[in-house]
């Protein structure tokens, strides 16, 4: 059974996590967990119970902010003129071998469940997402992310306004 889980070094294997973008690789292997531990960001490992030390992707997560004029107008409205709140999704990655099965779809929905948690107890607007290339903004786009003002590489998903 899949399950995620806060990563925790001493269980799980960092060091054979390959998901073809080198910069994930390594955000993984030599900061993921000392950030958690400075409260820079959480980071969440994608496991299967048959081989739980084994990592089959990751996500990280952080408090953000962005400008009200970042958000498209429609995204706006009853907004006050300050900051908006945000989760941001720093990375998401998921190993090259386990890629194409629906890993990245889990872990995307699990990080958005997450967020609906903690809009319940934090004001929270928008998860907002780092797409490395045109290529991972797409894979955000189809999912109804939107670009942000600012650059297409920043993507926002608003959370709901209930
Ligand atoms: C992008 C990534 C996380 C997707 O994970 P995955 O487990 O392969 O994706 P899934 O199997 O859940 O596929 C979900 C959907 O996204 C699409 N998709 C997968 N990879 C994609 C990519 N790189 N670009 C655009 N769409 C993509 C799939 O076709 C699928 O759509 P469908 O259901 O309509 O067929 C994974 O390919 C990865 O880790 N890539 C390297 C790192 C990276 O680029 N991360 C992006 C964040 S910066």
């Amino acid at each position: 059974m899949l399950a995620v889980e806060p990563l925790e070094p001493k269980r799980h294997d960092r060091d054979r996590f390959a998901c073809g973008e080198p910069t994930l690789d390594a955000y993984l292997r030599r900061q993921a967990a000392q950030h958690r531990r400075d409260g820079i960001s959480t980071t969440h490992v994608l496991v299967d119970d048959v081989q739980p030390s084994h990592i089959i992707g990751y996500y990280s997560l952080s408090a953000a902010q962005l400008l009200l004029t970042d958000l498209l107008e429609v995204d706006r409205k009853r907004l006050p003129a300050y900051p908006v709140p945000a989760v941001r999704m720093g990375r998401l990655a998921v190993a090259a071998c386990e890629q194409g099965k629906g890993h990245g779809d889990y872990l995307l929905a699990h990080a958005v469940a997450r967020c609906l948690t903690l809009r319940t107890q934090m004001g929270v607007r928008v998860l907002l997402v780092d797409a490395l290339h045109e290529k991972a903004a797409s894979f955000y786009r189809a999912y109804g992310f939107r670009d942000t003002a600012a650059t297409s590489q920043a993507l926002y998903l608003p959370l709901g306004t209930g």
